[in-house]
């Protein structure tokens, strides 16, 4: 067999195994790394804008960094720190955070995004949230389930969370917002 074709047989095989270990994680999550669209980032991006001046943002489940380095790219004078434990996203979100960095130094909406975005491996159910004044998450109703207790006990008075798609079971959301788009994507906003 030609090396080339050797090589293409080791880069399937590569391909495959990545996905089987994405799908594995994903199986065990209960969710899938699957990206909020513009249209939800962009509604994100205005309720965090609504909160005016520095602050802390966590994101639960930043998957593939996009939404994260959305809004500090939009949102001036926020920090994020991404938390994510499959591994294939997260290496995808930090080497994207690099590249954002390097290459968007000067002139966005947001600022200079240096020292403002970091993507790390954890688990969200293990996270300390008591440092957060926002938090943002698009996950699953059970996550929310689980999550609710932890933001209860350790979230500041005050402090926000946004929720794409699902909702804190048991807690009034502030706001309950409808992005435009195909699947009228639901965004709930709390304040504890
Ligand atoms: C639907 S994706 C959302 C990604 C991103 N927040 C966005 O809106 O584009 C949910 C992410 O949460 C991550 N996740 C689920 N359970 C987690 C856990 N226990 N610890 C860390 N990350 C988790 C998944 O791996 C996935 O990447």
């Amino acid at each position: 067999m030609p090396l080339s074709e050797w090589l293409l047989w080791l880069i399937a095989f590569a391909v495959l195994l990545a996905v089987a270990w994405m799908a594995a994680r994903s199986w065990r999550n209960g969710i899938s790394p699957m990206p909020a669209s513009r249209a939800v980032r962009r509604l994100v991006i205005e309720e965090v804008n609504r909160i005016s001046g520095y602050a802390s943002i966590v994101e639960a489940g930043s998957g593939w960094g996009t939404m994260g380095l959305d809004v500090v790219r939009h949102c001036p004078g926020k920090r994020l720190t991404g938390i994510e434990n499959s591994s294939i996203p997260l290496w995808c979100s930090q080497l994207l955070a690099r590249l954002a960095v390097r290459s968007r130094t000067a002139g966005t909406e947001g600022g200079s995004l240096r020292g403002r975005v970091h993507f790390r491996r954890g688990d969200i159910y293990r996270h300390s949230y008591r440092d957060a004044d926002i938090v943002l998450c698009y996950l699953y109703p059970g996550a929310m389930k689980q999550l609710e207790g932890k933001f209860r006990q350790e979230l500041a008075h005050g402090a926000t969370v946004i929720s794409v798609c699902f909702a804190i079971p048991g807690r009034r959301p502030v706001r309950t917002l409808t992005c435009g788009d195909a699947l009228r994507t639901k965004v709930y906003v709390y304040i504890y």
